[in-house]
């Protein structure tokens, strides 16, 4: 087991993250299961533990690894890499994950750039949770053909993200969601609330689900169908092979 900060793609002044400042407001999310993280956990879990997983897991925008802290122990897996550009959430998940027997490496990265990082390797699955959404339409694409360069023979990547639900666009989603963040998020303060709407503002740029399917299929996936069932309206899970 390493556990190694290894490649720091990221120079000093690059590690300002939005999510190094709010990571405290994401943590509350995520231990209210806001964002429906034990419906994604269990369809993970079904998928990855049905068959003889093994090999190398690549997972991007990490943060601080809450769910493979919870799906990796069981698993076959011989290597988990997790890639975040924030780096105190990185802390985190190399202190959560410390007691899993299996190689770990963390590293300081952009997701766009996990090539680099982790030394051209090839990965047999690749999980990538509520980051996508976080780039533009012809970044996904990029990121999408890069994965799939980097998969190995019979690999799988699982996409587990916000998706725009049908008829929505970027504008109608802002005022859709937060209006189900402000009813339903009833933990965060009033100021958490304006953090979040400004981050969503500023940083969330979602596709719907066909959208991303039909984005994997152009980086030469021949599968792309979601699967499982996560309640609500807007977040899903896809997976690619
Ligand atoms: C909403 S959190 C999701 C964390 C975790 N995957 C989960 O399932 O809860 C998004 C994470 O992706 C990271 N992130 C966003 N854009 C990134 C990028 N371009 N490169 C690397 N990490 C990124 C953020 O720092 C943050 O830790």
């Amino acid at each position: 087991m390493s556990g190694d900060p290894d490649a720091n793609t990221l120079r000093d002044g690059d590690s300002a993250s939005i999510f190094d400042e709010q990571w405290t407001i994401y943590r509350k999310i995520i231990d209210h299961n806001y964002m429906e993280h034990d419906a994604i956990l269990a369809i993970i879990r079904q998928l990855l533990g049905s068959g003889e997983t093994t090999g190398r897991l690549l997972d991007l925008g990490c943060g601080d690894a809450e769910l493979p802290s919870r799906y990796l122990p069981g698993l076959r897996l011989d290597a988990y890499h997790g890639v975040d550009r924030a780096r105190r959430p990185l802390d985190f998940a190399r202190e959560k994950l410390a007691m899993l027997p299996l190689d770990q490496h963390f590293h300081h990265a952009d997701q766009n750039a996990f090539q680099r990082a982790t030394g051209g390797l090839n990965f047999h699955v690749v999980v990538l949770g509520f980051a996508l959404h976080h780039n533009r339409h012809a970044e996904k694409a990029a990121l999408l053909a890069a994965i799939r360069e980097s998969l190995a023979p019979g690999g799988e990547v699982l996409v587990y993200d916000i998706f725009l639900p049908a008829g929505c666009d970027r504008a109608t989603y802002f005022e859709c969601y937060l209006e189900e963040v402000r009813r339903a998020w009833t933990a965060l303060t009033a100021d958490e609330y304006e953090h979040i709407a400004a981050h969503i503002r500023e940083y969330d740029f979602p596709e719907s689900m066909e959208t991303v399917q039909e984005i994997g299929r152009e980086a030469g996936f021949s599968q792309a169908e979601k699967v499982g069932t996560v309640p609500g309206d807007f977040h899903r899970v896809i997976r690619l092979a």
